[in-house]
């Protein structure tokens, strides 16, 4: 504890406003003219590594746009959760909560692109599945003092599920992302979000009709409605989001505008972000002009190659979104 005469302020300064408990991944990035077949060896033409995970991808969004943020996560105790935690410092992020295990390596996924932008990717969720219930109970006074929490599915169901329901049984407003989707959710994931909010084809798996179109996603969003989410947002690519709530179950379409998409990898964390930035420092704000705002975010992140580095800092941002 530093000594001064401002606790208060300090104090104030060291709560964390959104809160994610969810995953790291390291992407593991080969570019190559094809993909290879099975048995063979190809050569590609460039290696990188990037940090990915959705959960750490949305924490470091609104943490760029000036969030003070808090990372509930787990990494190995090797080089490439060494590195993660790193990256969340120089995001300003807090790491108080990111634990680091001998148990399992730290999240890693394979991903092989060929000169089209296909792909094939391998991951290996490892340290990210051993965040646990007790963990949770550590991390209980960052949580309960959060304005926004925000969960997905790339750690253990359970463990999301003990997150969201500790969040709402402090007045945390939850919002959750059920990426990547599985068919036979729980149903309570569907009663403890406040905001539920997942892209196309997710929708498609959650409720087995066909989301293609702002109409569509008025319809699957009418489902989700009906399983107890207060608020359903469905993300469109270029076309935006559609949104649904409790308070005004008419679906709304929120369009975005054209732009020159060069890596679209992450939009939908970079929204997720932006969304969970506004939630906690403009509570006023009508949702739509939330999602209006987001959507904008999101495609400036589209803009440029790379994830976490493609998201905008608030500096670069127009003022009025502010
Ligand atoms: N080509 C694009 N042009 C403009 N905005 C985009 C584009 N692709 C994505 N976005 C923005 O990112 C958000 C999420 O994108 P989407 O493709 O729906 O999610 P995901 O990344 O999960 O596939 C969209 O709602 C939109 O705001
Ligand atoms: C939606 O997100 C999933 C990850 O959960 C991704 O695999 C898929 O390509 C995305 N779908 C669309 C339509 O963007
Ligand atoms: C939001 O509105 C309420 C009631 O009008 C007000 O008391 C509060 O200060 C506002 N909050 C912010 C962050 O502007």
């Amino acid at each position: 504890m530093a000594a001064s005469g401002e606790p208060r302020r300090q104090c104030q300064e060291e709560v964390a406003a959104v809160v994610v408990v969810g995953s790291c991944m390291t992407d593991l990035v080969s570019l190559t003219s094809r993909l290879p077949k099975t048995g063979e060896t190809i050569h590609g033409h460039k290696f990188f590594i990037g940090f990915g995970g959705k959960g750490a991808n949305q924490c470091v969004q609104a943490a760029k746009l000036g969030a003070k943020t808090s990372m509930v996560c787990k990494v190995g105790k090797d080089s490439f959760g060494n590195d993660y935690i790193e990256n969340f410092k120089q995001n300003g992020i807090s790491t108080e909560f990111t634990y680091q295990t001998k148990d399992a390596a730290t999240g890693a996924a394979s991903i092989i692109v060929n000169d089209e932008g296909q792909n094939i990717i391998v991951i290996v969720a490892g340290a990210n599945l051993l965040l646990n219930t007790e963990d949770l109970k550590e991390a209980a006074s960052v949580i309960s003092q959060a304005k926004v929490m925000i969960c997905q599915l790339e750690i253990t169901p359970a463990t999301s599920l003990e997150a969201l329901t500790m969040a709402r049984s402090n007045g945390v407003k939850t919002l959750f992302n059920p990426a990547p989707a599985i068919a036979d959710l729980d149903p309570q994931f569907y009663s403890l979000s406040d905001v539920f909010c997942c892209n196309e084809s997710e929708a498609e798996t959650l409720t087995g009709l066909t989301v293609d179109n702002p109409e569509e996603a008025g319809k699957a969003a009418t489902v989700f409605l009906a399983r107890g989410c207060k608020v359903v947002i469905i993300t469109l690519g270029d076309k935006g989001c559609v949104l649904l709530s409790q308070t005004e179950p008419v679906p709304k379409h929120i369009p975005t505008e054209k732009v020159k998409a060069v890596d679209t990898t992450g939009a939908g964390d970079s929204f997720v972000g932006a969304l969970a930035f506004y939630m906690a420092y403009y509570p006023n704000l009508s949702l739509e002009e939330m999602l209006r705002r987001s959507n904008f975010i999101a495609a400036i992140s589209v803009q440029a190659a790379g994830t976490q580095s493609s998201y905008p800092y608030k500096k670069d941002l127009p003022p009025t979104l502010f």
